[in-house]
């Protein structure tokens, strides 16, 4: 089991070296490689994805993936920002589909920012379109406006676009997905104003012929903003595109207490994917040793069920996480009164002893 380590930026180094750790502990055969990504990739080559971690990324079973950004980068010019890292690698791989667990450890209700009710018992699963929408759409850029009220005016454009292909494999992968659940599936778009969330939701509607036992519902995305915060467990799987789900996600992960504790797998059609937490590389914490790894280390577990196949060492590792919360153990971002507070590099000690 070949994996691709990628550690990147900020705070990323320090957090996937934890979930290397917890990997290493696992007593299995895993022939990791390591190689620069985004601001280190950069740094590394002149290229935020460099030719040979994109060869390793493509040679490697799964691919475990930290955190890229820095504000140090954000005067170079956008195809040489360290998100393109990550935005090539989803692209290049062709990993479309992104899940995104929200779950809210008991333990760490009090930590939400929300009323522990609203949040305690909380399992959802956001399934957000990785490959398409705003994020890629074509044309893009800045130019002269060619019409409308300010025509003639400078005007930035983006597109927002989904081909029917591409709506019908994620609606595939979400059906899929809430079949195993609760067998309810949100489709969240925004039909009043865009064409292409009618078109997307038409997709949807066609695709539920084929899931009679799943129940899909229909949200616009304000309300469904709104309903996160207000009675989020009245969710189970929510399926979004790209733009709608990259907001959306953040906002779940708060329910959890907090972002550090939300892992993330996004595949491709045959299974094979990138393993990354939810959170970025949070440079303003980077080196003092405080992060969170949990939301990277459930990142690995989610790679070892998805696509390694060993769903017993994923099982492992979350009972692991569970019982080092059970115990107390907190990092600054997930502390309330009366526990412990450690570091990263202890918060991964104290799994591997939990293991
Ligand atoms: C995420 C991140 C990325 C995204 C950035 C880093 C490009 O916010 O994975 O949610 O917007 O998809
Ligand atoms: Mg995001």
């Amino acid at each position: 089991m070949k994996i691709a380590v990628l550690p990147g930026d900020g705070i990323g180094p320090e957090i996937v070296k934890e979930a290397v750790k917890v990997l290493n502990a696992l007593g299995e055969k895993f022939e990791l490689e390591e190689a620069p990504v985004g601001g280190a990739g950069y740094e590394a080559s002149g290229h935020p994805l460099p030719e040979a971690t994109l060869a390793l990324a493509k040679s490697a079973d799964a691919i475990l993936f930290g955190a890229v950004g820095d504000w140090k980068y954000d005067k170079l010019e956008r195809a040489l920002r360290p998100e393109q890292a990550i935005l090539g690698l989803r692209k290049h791989l062709e990993l479309f589909a992104n899940f995104r667990p929200a779950i809210c450890y008991p333990q760490l209700t009090g930590a939400s920012s929300l009323k522990p009710e609203i949040v305690s018992g909380l399992d959802i699963l956001i399934v957000r379109e990785l490959n398409g929408d705003i994020y890629f759409g074509q044309p893009r850029g800045t130019r002269e406006a060619p019409d409308g009220n300010f025509k003639g005016a400078r005007e930035g454009f983006d597109t927002m676009r989904y081909a029917e292909p591409e709506v019908r494999r994620i609606a595939h992968v979400a059906f899929q997905a809430a079949q195993k659940r609760q067998k309810k599936l949100t489709s969240v778009d925004k039909a009043n104003v865009l064409e292409t969330s009618q078109f997307w939701k038409d997709i949807m509607i066609d695709v539920s012929k084929e899931y009679p036992e799943v129940e899909l519902s229909h949200m616009y995305v304000d309300n469904a903003a709104m309903q996160l915060v207000k009675a989020p467990k009245a969710f189970d799987v929510v399926v979004t595109g790209n733009m709608f789900g990259d907001i959306l996600s953040d906002e779940a992960a708060m329910l959890t207490g907090s972002i550090g504790m939300l892992p993330s797998a996004s595949l491709d059609k045959n299974n094979k994917g990138l393993y990354e937490p939810s959170h970025g590389s949070a440079p303003d914490i980077a080196g003092k040793g405080i992060a969170n790894p949990l939301a990277t280390i459930l990142s690995a577990a989610m790679m070892l069920r998805y696509s390694l196949g060993r769903p017993e060492q994923a099982d492992r590792i979350e009972s692991a996480v569970k019982k080092v919360l059970e115990q107390g153990y907190r990092t600054a971002d997930i502390i309330t009164p009366d526990c412990k507070q450690v570091g990263t590099v202890e918060m991964g000690d104290a799994v591997i002893a939990a293991l």
